[in-house]
């Protein structure tokens, strides 16, 4: 196959469905922002080192997980359903619990590396909803941050945990 031959891709994306015809080489990434105008998600070395496009991803009958989507060919996920960091907040604008967390307790600075630092929390927090601190530092050891030294972060995925938690209606005991 040529490079210049396009392959359709067809994707779920925050909850929308986009059909596109994609070159081979196309990063996941790339088709995120530039085809999709996904901004959000963003670009922050030339390694899969920093974490910044992490997003989540799944098979149609998969649950998401997180993905550095600069490591996955757009044709690699074809069928498959992303979230974004745009497609976290509620249908009425409400913050994500981790966004509202990290606005909240100033766990960014510059915020490049917020996006998906947010995304690697919110599929940390599904998989462990009560997580340690050694357990939120490992589970985001994949996304790195020049400028908070993590502390904030932390305390914004330990704040977020415990709103999560609260969100999940108590069993009722007769
Ligand atoms: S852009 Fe750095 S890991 Fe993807
Ligand atoms: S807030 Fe600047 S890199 Fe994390």
């Amino acid at each position: 196959m040529s490079s210049s031959q396009r392959v359709r891709v067809s994707l779920d994306v925050d909850g929308s469905r986009y059909v596109d015809d994609v070159e081979p080489r196309t990063l996941l990434v790339q088709h995120l922002r530039e085809r999709l105008g996904k901004v959000g998600t963003v670009i922050g070395c030339d390694t899969s080192n920093c974490g910044s496009c992490t997003v989540l991803m799944g098979g149609p009958d998969e649950p998401q997980h997180s993905v550095k989507s600069c490591s996955v060919l757009a044709v690699q996920a074809d069928g498959a359903s992303v979230t974004t960091v745009e497609g976290l907040a509620g249908p009425d604008g409400s913050l994500h619990a981790v966004q509202q967390a990290f606005h909240e307790l100033h766990a960014l600075q510059c915020g490049f590396c917020t996006p998906g630092m947010i995304m690697s929390a919110v599929d940390l927090l599904r998989d462990n909803p009560d997580p340690s601190e050694e357990e939120i530092r490992e589970g985001l050891s994949g996304n790195l941050c020049r400028c908070t030294g993590y502390q904030n972060i932390v305390r914004a995925v330990q704040a977020a945990a415990a709103a999560l938690r609260a969100q999940v209606p108590e069993e009722v005991t007769a």
